[in-house]
C-alpha cells in the first residue's frame, strides 16, 4: 500500500492525491483520502485505481487548505470495494486513519470493541485501529498518546497514519515493520511510505525507526517510542530527482525504465569495478575477514529478485567454490534451515521492504548468521537491518515488474562473487580478472540489445492471441527462462512456464503441440560447448513436435540458425554474464505483448511493486 501525509501550506488534498499518483504503483486496488479543514473532516474513497477517485473528488467542492492524509490499496482484509477502502473513521466520524500492513489479531480486538458498542463499516482489519484510537483519544484528548496506546495493543506489521478534528494541525503516524518517511520542508512537513511522493517538493527526508511515533506539525517534527521517550532518527537527502520519477515522454514508466538499463548498469559499476581487476566496495560493511570466514552462502528473495539469485549462485559456485543456496523468502524460515555463524545470507530485494524477506533476515540474524543486502532503496529496512549492504544505483523503479533494477541486482550478484573470490584466493585467477573488466563493457552490450529489438516488439504483437508461451533454459540460461516467464505472467496475464531444457523430455515435452510458441535461451558458446551442443538438440526435438521455435543466441552462431523459426541475436558475453544481455529481449517481449493486448504495464491486475505483508 501507499501512504501520504501533509502539513502545511498548501493545498492538503492537491498535496495528498499528487502523493498517491506517484505511489500508485505500491497498490490499486482502491484510494482514498481524508482532509481536515475548517474544523470538517471531508473523506472520499473509491475502489479500483486513483482516476475513479479523482473523478468523485472532482463532483465535490475542494477545500483549498487543511492537513490531509492518502491511501492506495492493495488488498489483504476484505475485497477492493468503496467500504474496503481507506482511510477508515469511528463511530463518531472524528477521525480518519490509514494502514499499510496487517493487524493480525485484529479478529479479537474486533469482537471486544463491538462487545462495547462499536459498530463496524467495513471488513478490514484497518478499522479497529479507527475505534480504538476513538476510545483512547476520548480519555486523554491526545492524538499522539491515544496512538502509542494503541499500538501496544497490536500485533502484526503495520503503518498507521491518522488525523483528528480535536487536533486540525496534526498528523500522527506509527511505524513497526512497515516503510515510513518523513518529507521536511519550510513550514511544511510530508509523510509518505516513500519519499517519491514528497520528492516534488523536498529531497530532505527523515528515516523513522521500528516502533516509532511521529507528530507531523507545520513547523515541527516530533519522534517518539510507544512509551513517549524521545527516538533518534536519521536525516538524509536524496539523491534523486522528481525528474527520475517521470515518465520523460514514454508512455509507460516500464518502457523509460528497460531503455535505462544501459545507464543503470553503469551506475551500478561506478566506482567499483576497475579495469585493471580491481574491486572497490568498501561500502559494504562487511570487512574481508569476514567473507574469509564464510563456509556457505544461502541467497534469499522472492519473485524476480529471486531469479537474480538463481542466477548467482551459477556465478559465485564456480569463482568461489563456496556452496550457494538459493531459496524463495516465503519458505525460508519455516523450514528450520541450517544456518551458523560462517553462513553468509544474501537477501536481495529491490524495495528493501518485502515482508516476506524481511522476515528470513531477521531469522537468519537471530541464527547468527551475517546478512548482506543488494538493494536498490537507500535506508530501506532490508538495509538497515543486515550487516552489510550493497545499493544497486538504478534509480527509482516505478513499473510494477522489474527491469532495470533486476540487471543491477545481477551486476550487484557478480560484484559479490568476484569480491569473494579476489578476498579468498581464487582458482581461476586470470578468468576473474578479465570477468571484472568485461563487466565495464556491459553497459555497451545492453545498449546494443536495445538497438536492436524492434523485431523482438513485431514477434510479440504477432503472438499476442497465444494461450501459453514456454521458455527453456540451460546453465544461467535458466533462470533467464524463468524470468521470462515471470514477466509474461505478470504483465500480459499469460500462461507461461519454463523449464531446464533437459527436463523437458521427463515430462513437460507433453506440452508440446503445432505452432505452440517456445522460447529457448542458448548458452554461449564460450567454454561450455558441451551446453551449448545439448540444446541445440534440444530445440531440434520440440521443433520435430511442431513448435515455433523463438531462439535467443549469441551473435555468429550459425548453428542453431536453421533450427530457429525466429532468431534473436544477443552479443557475445562470457557466459556467466549473459543474462545480463539476454534478459532484455525477453522484457521487451513481455512488455509489448501485454501492451498488443491492451494491457496497464506499469500496474498489473492485482500486484504491488512493494508487498509489506507475509
Ligand atoms: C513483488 C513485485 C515483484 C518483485 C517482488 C520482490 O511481488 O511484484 O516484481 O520481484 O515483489 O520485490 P523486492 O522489492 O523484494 O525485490
Amino acid at each position: 500500500c501507499g501512504i501520504v501525509g501533509y502539513v502545511g501550506s498548501r493545498a492538503a488534498l492537491d498535496v495528498a492525491v499528487d502523493g498517491l499518483a506517484r505511489l500508485e504503483y505500491r497498490g490499486y486496488d482502491s484510494a482514498g483520502i481524508a482532509v481536515l479543514s475548517g474544523g470538517k473532516l471531508e473523506l472520499e474513497k473509491r475502489a479500483g485505481k486513483l482516476a475513479n477517485l479523482r473523478s468523485a473528488l472532482d463532483e465535490r467542492p475542494r477545500p483549498s487548505d487543511g492537513i490531509g492524509i492518502g491511501h492506495t490499496r492493495w488488498a489483504t482484509h476484505g475485497p477492493p470495494t468503496d467500504g474496503n477502502a481507506h482511510p477508515h473513521t469511528d463511530c463518531a466520524r472524528s477521525l480518519a486513519v490509514i494502514h499499510n500492513g496487517i493487524i493480525e489479531n485484529f479478529a479479537t480486538l474486533r469482537r471486544d470493541l463491538e462487545d462495547r458498542g462499536h459498530a463496524f463499516a467495513s471488513d478490514t482489519d484497518t478499522e479497529v485501529t479507527a475505534h480504538l484510537l476513538e476510545e483512547h483519544y476520548a480519555r486523554t484528548g491526545d492524538l499522539a498518546a491515544a496512538m502509542r496506546a494503541v499500538c501496544r495493543l497490536l500485533e502484526g506489521a503495520f503503518t498507521l497514519v491518522a488525523i483528528h478534528t480535536g487536533e486540525p494541525e496534526l498528523v500522527v503516524a506509527a511505524r513497526r515493520n512497515s516503510p515510513l518517511v518523513v518529507g521536511r520542508g519550510i513550514g511544511e512537513n510530508f509523510l509518505a511510505s516513500d519519499v517519491a511522493a514528497f520528492i516534488a517538493y523536498t529531497r530532505d527526508a527523515i528515516e523513522l525507526g521500528q516502533d516509532q511515533v511521529v507528530e507531523l506539525r507545520a513547523d515541527s517534527v516530533r519522534v517518539t517510542d510507544y512509551d513517549g521517550a524521545p527516538a533518534p532518527v536519521r536525516e538524509y537527502h536524496v539523491d534523486w530527482d522528481a525528474s527520475a520519477a517521470e515518465k520523460g515522454g514514454y508512455d509507460y514508466f516500464m518502457l523509460k525504465e528497460i531503455v535505462e538499463q544501459p545507464r543503470a548498469v553503469a551506475d551500478t559499476l561506478l566506482g567499483r569495478a576497475g579495469l585493471d581487476g580491481t574491486l572497490t566496495l568498501d561500502e559494504m560493511r562487511l570487512s574481508p575477514e569476514d567473507l574469509r570466514d564464510v563456509t556457505k552462502i544461502v541467497i534469499i528473495a522472492c519473485g524476480t529478485s529471486y531469479h537474480a539469485g538463481l542466477i548467482a549462485k551459477y556465478a559465485i559456485e564456480h569463482w568461489c567454490r563456496i556452496p550457494c543456496e538459493v531459496e524463495v523468502a516465503s519458505e525460508f524460515r519455516y523450514r528450520d534451515p541450517i544456518l551458523d555463524p560462517t553462513t553468509l545470507v544474501i537477501a536481495i530485494s529491490q524495495s528493501g521492504e518485502s515482508m516476506d524477506t524481511l522476515m528470513a533476515v531477521r531469522y537468519a540474524r537471530e541464527q547468527r548468521s551475517r546478512v548482506l543486502a543488494i538493494c536498490n532503496v537507500n535506508g530501506s529496512t532490508i538495509p538497515r537491518e543486515a550487516d552489510g549492504v550493497l545499493y544497486t544505483h538504478a534509480g527509482p523503479e516505478v513499473g510494477v515488474a522489474a527491469t532495470k533494477t533486476f540487471l543491477t541486482q545481477l551486476v550487484a550478484c557478480y560484484l559479490i562473487g568476484l569480491y569473494l573470490a579476489q578476498v579468498r584466493g581464487y582458482k581461476y585467477g586470470d578468468e576473474i580478472n578479465a570477468v571484472i573488466a568485461q563487466l565495464a563493457a556491459m553497459p555497451d552490450k545492453v545498449e546494443r540489445v536495445l538497438d536492436t529489438v524492434e523485431p523482438v516488439r513485431e514477434l510479440a504483437r504477432s503472438l499476442a492471441d497465444a494461450h501459453c508461451v514456454l521458455f527453456l533454459g540451460r546453465h544461467v540460461g535458466y533462470p533467464v527462462a524463468l524470468e521470462g516467464a515471470l514477466k509474461l505472467k505478470e504483465l500480459a496475464y499469460m500462461h507461461a512456464e519454463a523449464f531446464a531444457a533437459g527436463e523437458l523430455k521427463h515430462g513437460p515435452i507433453a506440452l508440446i503441440e503445432q505452432d505452440l510458441p517456445v522460447v529457448v535461451v542458448v548458452p554461449s558458446r564460450e567454454g561450455r560447448s558441451v551446453l551449448h551442443d545439448k540444446i541445440v538438440s534440444n530445440i531440434q526435438e520440440i521443433r520435430a513436435r511442431g513448435a515455433r521455435t523463438i531462439v535467443i543466441a549469441e551473435e555468429g552462431d550459425d548453428t542453431v540458425a536453421p533450427f530457429a523459426d525466429t532468431l534473436i541475436s544477443i552479443p557475445r558475453v562470457p557466459t556467466l554474464l549473459q543474462p545480463v544481455v539476454a534478459s532484455v529481449p525477453l522484457q521487451v517481449f513481455a512488455c509489448e505483448l501485454a501492451l498488443a493486448k491492451g494491457n496497464d504495464v506499469d500496474q498489473p491486475r492485482n500486484l504491488a511493486k512493494s508487498v509489506t505483508v507475509e
